[in-house]
């Protein structure tokens, strides 16, 4: 971590960066909002992700967002590529030493709900841990027991939904459900995670969000909507079709996410 930290700093010098953005399926060209932008690929930066899931980035890219400075990583592992729930942790613990007071993440998620079809956003504002692990298992320290009340900051969903608003984006809040994937729910699981109250499902984002709290980052999540869950819809549900159809969630993302950063 001491090593990538160095490389970053060598490569795009010691301003604090303000908050940093993880980008989910498809959703990878946000990064070309950056002005003034430095490109590290992840291979160059020990403990960030490596291998890699396709439609997802591999470069750490940083560089301004308006008047803020902003880390992303195009890409990010998932729980289902090696079974760590903790393989973001490094990258995480990176990006809060470069100042980051502030995590802004995105993913392709399948929705719940009948008024969230695909192609819309849907804001998080709380999970459910349904893949049951947690990325702090053995973290030895007392910090490892962090307060998941109001995880997803109150204050920068209502800042959102006013920029939503004013841009005529569409924005309903939900429940996000992880699953472990990589085989997507059965109808049967879908039907459970309605009657649990989720609103949508997806594979990722919830460890991030555990991990970002337990190092005291505020946290703002969004859902690209690509799919109705399995058995809503006649659809055919595919990595394929994720990757096709996040790019209208990432139209509106590259929209709002700007908005938002002026005002954080
Ligand atoms: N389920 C889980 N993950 C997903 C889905 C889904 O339906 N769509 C995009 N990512």
């Amino acid at each position: 971590m001491a090593k990538a930290l160095k490389t970053i700093r060598n490569l795009a010098g010691d301003t604090p960066i303000d908050a940093a953005l993880i980008l989910g399926s498809g959703l990878s060209d946000i990064g070309d909002l950056l002005t003034d932008k430095v490109t590290i690929p992840f291979a160059d930066l020990k403990g960030f992700p490596q291998g890699g899931v396709s439609g997802h980035g591999k470069d750490l890219l940083i560089g301004q967002m308006g008047s803020k400075r902003l880390a992303i990583l195009t890409g990010r592992q998932h729980y289902y590529e090696h079974g760590d729930p903790a393989a973001m942790r490094p990258a995480l613990q990176t990006l809060a030493e470069l100042g980051a007071k502030t995590l802004l993440l995105t993913n392709s998620a399948g929705s719940l709900d009948r008024d969230v079809p695909p192609g819309n956003l849907m804001l998080i504002a709380d999970h459910i841990n349904y893949a049951g692990i947690n990325p702090l298992i053995g973290e030895e320290t007392d910090a490892r027991f962090v307060n998941m009340v109001d995880a997803y900051d109150p204050e920068l969903r209502a800042t959102t939904h006013a920029a939503a608003a004013r841009l005529e984006i569409a924005l309903k809040e939900g429940i996000y459900m992880w699953y472990s994937g990589p085989s997507f729910e059965t109808p049967a699981e879908i039907r459970m995670a309605q009657t649990l109250g989720a609103n949508a499902v997806g594979m990722s984002t919830v460890p991030e969000v555990i991990l970002a709290r337990f190092m005291g980052l505020k946290v703002w999540a969004c859902s690209s909507i690509t799919n109705m869950g399995a058995g809503m819809a006649q659809e055919v549900i595919s990595h394929t079709q994720t990757k096709d159809v996040a790019k209208y969630g990432a139209e509106k993302l590259k929209r709002l996410i700007p908005a938002l950063m002026e005002e954080i």
